[in-house]
């Protein structure tokens, strides 16, 4: 059964009712006339003591009795074919307790990555084991070839060094341009360039030829590496034929269903749990081959095992953000207004698809014509993972540094540009989100450069760019929230709380509802175990997935509650209110702690659970943002300091002020050092990454953090009973573009490639050769 409700929606810049239907069991929607106690408030996060004392239990802190250790044997060559796997004196090394490789029985290549690139993968090619098949190939160093549990780390390492693999040796291919040409080696079957992607509307020759002014211009960015503080890494352990598993992993339940695939038993014969994770940016999601090793090492060794990767490890073959070579033009009427975008981009994820960049030129302006062409390139290098936003850090830097150059091609206002263009109709924050994140940065002192700089001269400029993100969340997602009668109040879903403050998160709404403090929740998650269901953390759907059921849960422990108490206080349930940690009569005559309610509870617990509805019908939109940049550029070295950033952003109702404002500064820190520093080398003659640390893959530290400010901005388009939207990868799309633009303006020349090196900027001004 649905209902119509009337609702407030818009932001502080202005509101209007609108009449939506909802199913009647949601509760009274937090609408923008909502008046809430504690959300919304900056709420220090409640593991932060437990985080900073050690006292958190992360996967590596987990320490099972008789447990091994599991290290992996990964290929040296970037392209070959295993003739061979010999184990046989790892195996007999005292302490090594199981040994398995990529072949049969053991083999842990039915998780095989190409699989998913749609092209033939050898695995599936050649049944396991069959008598006098060539072997698999290896597509990239760092691939695992073999693995091993032994009972110390140092054993397992030592083990992997008697194993010997003949490799036969094959052509490779790492370069991008390389990778294109028709005699370039094959790093699958059917060749290294699947079928583009093309989209658009409109027709965008017609577009041009209404344009008064286009640009054109290539831009290019590196493959960039996610290192989340903790490596991926498990815990395995089978008993009586179940399997219990400890991941570092953005998605509990989707590990759970990998390894139930794998294994071929019931998801109920696996429970995985991540109680504290170290982040994970989107290379997190699955099993992955380190999960299905670490349970297969502990099926073997019949005993548990812990498999955590190493800094180097995790570059090689955990994932990473795609390059871009992105050709953009763009034409525009002398007014500004947009006639035609067309991008045509290749870019390569290594082994696997997802190479895409056109989601800005899709979503973020009013544009009748826009063309778009996107070519993956395989290359013998390692597979890209969703990253942050994938596709749009890439592509916003090349679309916003375009508009940029057309603004000054038509002597118009950057902002005033992108103002004339963005879709009004679904940003409705956006405009107050332009204007002051370029008040609080101080827009109205940009000028052109002058003239070429003078050498040694410093020259400061400023920049912008934009935001948006379309992730709602949806169901499934269950939570519980149950009180005991001696008061406590546990809230419980089985999401992981990726670093964000999803724990947080998951307290304050809970405390809401039950007029209590946020500290007086317990939160119960990171375990499939609970049964409450939540997507994985990722897409920027965590809060947006779980939040609306946990709140339905509260509001129905609450109802409960209120049952338990109202005899005691000479009223009816619905004329009680919950607040303070007080029940109070309406009439305002009568009240009684919290605790003594809860003791008039005829059972030991009261529990409720419930389920997030489908988002509400019609509303909902993007969430966007924009953000400022003012750099400094020191024209005789080179080197670009970033002064201050200003980051507007919308993400619905905020939840926890301090948790929001710490999403937008760890996005533009992120993002500032993809702008400024990171890129992953590989070596075109060998095929090996030359950086695959963190000493010579660099990233942004103390040294480089600007002024960084953040601004929310409250947009309630209430598709679920809070109005939360997501943060998580928003603020990290448009902050290179902001920074180039910045750059640009200060230096007087475009900047076309990320990152934004020294070398780059004296090749830019004539100084040196092409960096
Ligand atoms: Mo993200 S790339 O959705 O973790």
């Amino acid at each position: 059964m649905a209902s119509r409700r009337t609702i407030t929606v818009g932001t502080d810049g202005g509101s209007q009712k609108v009449e939506i239907q909802v199913p009647e069991t949601e509760p009274a929607i937090w609408d923008a006339d909502a008046r809430l106690n504690v959300v919304g408030k900056p709420v220090r996060r409640l593991d932060g003591t437990a985080k900073v004392t050690g006292a958190a239990r992360y996967t590596s802190d987990i320490h099972l009795p008789g447990m091994l250790y599991g290290k992996i044997l990964r290929s040296p060559h970037p392209h070959a074919l295993v003739r061979s796997i010999d184990a046989t004196r790892a195996a007999r090394l005292p302490g090594v307790k199981a040994v398995i490789t990529f072949e049969a029985p053991d083999s842990f290549s039915r998780l095989d990555r190409s699989e998913d690139s749609g092209n033939p993968s050898p695995a599936a090619s050649e049944a396991p084991g069959s008598p006098g098949r060539a072997g698999r190939r290896i597509l990239f160093a760092g691939e695992e070839v073999a693995a091993i549990a032994a009972v110390t780390a140092e054993i397992a390492e030592d083990a992997l060094e008697m194993i010997e693999v003949r490799y036969d040796i094959l052509p490779h291919v790492v370069d991008l341009e390389d990778a294109r040409k028709p005699d370039a080696p094959k790093v699958y079957a059917k060749g290294n360039l699947p079928s583009p992607s093309i989209g658009g509307q409109g027709d965008v020759e017609a577009g041009f030829k209404a344009a008064d002014a286009v640009v054109e211009g290539t831009y290019t960015t590196p493959v960039a590496l996610h290192n989340a503080l903790e490596t991926h890494g498990a815990v395995a352990r089978w008993e009586s034929g179940r399997l219990d598993v400890w991941a570092s992993t953005q998605g509990v339940f989707g590990f759970r269903d990998d390894l139930a695939k794998f294994f071929g038993i019931p998801m109920a014969g696996v429970r995985v749990q991540s109680e504290y994770l170290g982040g994970g940016f989107g290379a997190k999601f699955g099993a992955g081959v380190t999960g299905v090793i670490a349970a297969l090492l502990a099926k073997k060794a019949q005993a548990p095992v812990k498999l955590m990767l190493d800094r180097h490890e995790e570059n090689l073959a955990t994932g990473n953000r795609p390059s871009s070579v992105q050709w953009i033009k763009v034409g525009a009427r002398k007014d500004g207004t947009l006639t035609a975008i067309h991008l045509r981009s290749h870019g390569t994820a290594g082994i696997a698809p997802g190479a895409g960049v056109s989601g800005p030129v899709r979503m973020f302006y009013a544009c009748p014509n826009i063309r778009t062409e996107e070519q993956d390139v395989f290359t013998n290098a390692g597979f890209a993972m969703p990253f942050r936003a994938p596709g749009f850090p890439q592509g916003s830097f090349a679309l916003e540094s375009a508009l940029d150059e057309l603004a000054d091609r038509l002597g118009i206002d950057p902002l005033d540009l992108r103002k004339k263009n963005y879709l009004e109709q679904r940003a409705k924050a956006l405009r107050q989100q332009y204007d002051l994140a370029a008040k609080a940065i101080g827009w109205s002192r940009r000028r052109a450069p002058a003239a070429a700089p003078k050498n040694g001269e410093i020259r400061r400029g400023l920049g912008m760019g934009t935001a948006a993100w379309g992730m709602y969340g949806e169901p499934p997602a269950d939570a519980t929230v149950r009180i005991g009668s001696d008061g406590r109040v546990e809230c419980v879903c089985g999401t992981q709380d990726i670093g964000t403050g999803t724990r947080t998160a998951m307290a304050i709404v809970t405390a809401e509802v039950l007029g209590l403090g946020p500290d007086q929740v317990q939160v119960i998650l990171g375990d499939t175990g609970t049964g409450m269901y939540s997507p994985a953390s990722g897409g920027s759907v965590t809060l947006t997935s779980i939040l609306p059921a946990v709140r339905s849960a509260a509001e129905g422990a609450r109802r409960k509650l209120l049952e338990a108490a109202a005899p005691g206080l000479g009223a009816r349930p619905e004329d009680l209110d919950l607040k303070d940690g007080r029940i109070n009569a309406a009439d305002g005559a009568r009240s009684m702690t919290f605790a003594q309610a809860a003791g008039r509870l005829k059972s030991a617990v009261i529990s409720a659970q419930a389920s997030r509805a489908e988002n509400y019908e019609g509303m909902g939109g993007a969430s966007w943002g924009a953000q400022f940049a003012e750099v400094e550029v020191d024209t005789g070295t080179g080197q670009v300091r970033v002064l201050k950033i200003t980051a507007a952003h919308d993400a619905g109702r905020t939840i926890n002020r301090l948790a929001s404002e710490s999403q937008i500064n760890g996005g533009v820190i992120m993002a500032l050092s993809y702008a400024l520093l990171e890129q992953r080398v590989i070596d075109a003659p060998t095929g090996l990454v030359m950086n695959a640390n963190l000493e010579d893959y660099k990233i942004a530290g103390p040294m480089e953090m600007p002024e960084i400010v953040p601004i929310m901005i409250e947009a309630y388009d209430a598709a679920n009973n809070i109005g939360v939207k997501g943060l998580g990868e928003p603020p990290v799309v448009p902050t290179a573009a902001a920074i180039a633009n910045a750059v640009s303006n200060a230096i007087g020349v475009r900047v076309r490639d990320l990152p934004i090196t020294p070398d780059r900027i004296l090749a830019l001004l004539g100084k040196v050769k092409e960096a």
